[in-house]
């Protein structure tokens, strides 16, 4: 993992708002194109309607133009390694193919890196709905 990756998601980590968990994240996305893009997580009083910060950064990189994603930051606290959850997986997918590489991250540098096929194996995605059905 390059150095500005890792830089994107700690600046991103440092403008967490995370009030009632108290847990903050931050998310870093190298685009296809190479552009890089930052997000935290955005919580709010009414507690599961929060935004991960791999959804933030995703929202960034579309913003820009961007439909690639080819190497996944994620940074957090704690021992635990900070993965995405299981919905970030999918919207991570969505833009991303089984080899890409997810990034997992300490404030101290990187933990540990895998695949997205290995954090959601067998997954359903975009070429799954290009199949035409019976009545399409
Ligand atoms: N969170 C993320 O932003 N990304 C992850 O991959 C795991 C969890 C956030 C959601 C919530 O704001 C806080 O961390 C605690 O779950």
């Amino acid at each position: 993992m390059d150095n500005e990756l890792f830089a994107c998601a700690r600046a991103a980590m440092a403008r967490a708002y995370a009030p009632y968990s108290g847990f903050a994240v931050g998310a870093a996305l190298r685009g296809g194109g190479g552009g890089l893009y930052g997000g935290c997580n955005v919580e709010n009083a009414a507690y599961p309607q929060g935004c991960c910060a791999e959804a933030s950064a995703i929202s960034a990189m579309v913003m820009d133009g961007e439909r690639n994603i080819a190497e996944v930051c994620v940074i957090g606290n704690g021992d635990a390694l900070v993965t995405p959850c299981g919905g970030c997986r999918q919207r991570i997918r969505e833009f991303a193919v089984d080899g890409t590489p997810v990034h997992i991250c300490g404030p101290e540098g990187l933990r540990r890196t895998v695949t997205l096929g290995q954090l959601l194996p067998l997954s359903f995605g975009p070429e799954n709905l290009s199949v035409k059905g019976v009545e399409s």
